[in-house]
């Protein structure tokens, strides 16, 4: 299913709920739905299966934070179930992810990324809110001792807050098959909108010269690695240098809405279609082709609240 553009859309980012266990500075977290509204697993796949219909191979899993789902591994099986889905990933903070990655393994999850900011005790507590980096550090162990592949860790550095970290974060793919990637701040908060706590890409290339580029894997980061590393250290930077021209994504949110952009507040209800499910994929494929050229970071806020959009 090609856009407008001629993006061919293949990947689907399904955000399972607005709830989430931490309060990160940089998300713009806003009032989530109530657990009681969210949709259920068999809703998640009428309407992914949908997408599936129209072309979509890679279903991530997202939120807020999908495992304060209690049927996340439900959803998970359902979503790799569906016809022409070749992988399924989950985004998560890792908080509770030891005690589901067998569970979420069984289910089917392919690959998953965690996100990780500092691997400092009292700054991941001032970034999350939360004392729980022991715990996401057990996750990160438990996903690849349950054969997830790849994991991969995000990380948003900012100036003067967590950017001192940065070598113990490339530290963890230097001695462990992992990538560790680094994803530029973007304005969906206070802090966001603020260029000046913005680590760029290319800065993090000028700190750390050892970094040589390694192969590219098709997705939005460019990858590199140094010497004597097992894993690598990606480059998201979706403010400097845009990858809009090769957007292969669409977004399901938690509500069953589309939204074909990240930077873009505009959205499209799939729920009124939801008992004549035979339209869907023709009104999925009215949405995809509406998909923005680009996102417009630089001109004005992306829209607050990471956690009603998925990471
Ligand atoms: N800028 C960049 N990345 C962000 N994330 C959340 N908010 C922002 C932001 N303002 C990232 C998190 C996590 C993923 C879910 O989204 O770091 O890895």
């Amino acid at each position: 299913m090609k856009d407008d553009f001629g993006r061919e859309i293949s990947y689907l980012r399904v955000s399972v709920t607005q709830r989430c266990n931490l309060n990160c500075v940089y998300c713009g977290k806003t009032d989530c739905e109530k657990k009681e509204t969210e949709l259920s697993p068999d809703v998640f796949r009428i309407l992914a299966g949908a997408f599936a219909a129209c072309g979509i191979k890679k279903i991530r899993v997202t939120g807020g934070e999908p495992l304060v789902r209690g049927d996340i591994c439900e959803i998970i099986r359902l979503m790799r179930g569906l016809p022409g889905i070749e992988t399924v990933s989950l985004t998560t903070n890792g908080v509770y992810l030891k005690q589901y990655a067998a569970a979420l393994k069984d289910a089917g999850l392919d690959s998953v990324n965690i996100s990780l900011d500092s691997t400092d005790e009292g700054v991941y507590r001032h970034l999350t809110g939360a004392d729980a980096l022991r715990r996401v550090l057990e996750g990160i162990d438990a996903a690849r001792n349950a054969g997830l592949s790849p994991v991969k860790l995000n990380a948003v550095l900012m100036r003067g807050v967590n950017d001192d970290g940065a070598e113990a974060l490339i530290d963890l793919a230097r001695k462990q098959p992992i990538d560790v990637r680094f994803i530029e701040l973007m304005p969906f908060s206070e802090q966001g909108e603020n260029a000046a706590l913005r680590i760029t890409g290319e800065e993090i290339l000028r700190r750390f010269p050892f970094l040589k580029p390694s192969d590219a894997d098709g997705g939005t980061a460019e990858y590199y690695t140094g010497e004597g590393f097992a894993g690598r250290v990606g480059l998201i930077s979706p403010v400097t240098r845009k990858f809009c021209d090769g957007c292969n994504r669409i977004r399901l949110l938690s509500d069953g809405r589309v939204k074909p952009c990240l930077g873009y507040d505009t959205t499209y209800d799939l729920m009124p279609y939801l008992g004549d499910e035979a339209r869907l994929p023709e009104e999925i494929k009215k949405i995809i082709r509406k998909k923005p050229a680009g996102h417009s970071f630089d001109t004005r806020s992306g829209g607050r609240g990471l956690n009603r959009t998925g990471g």
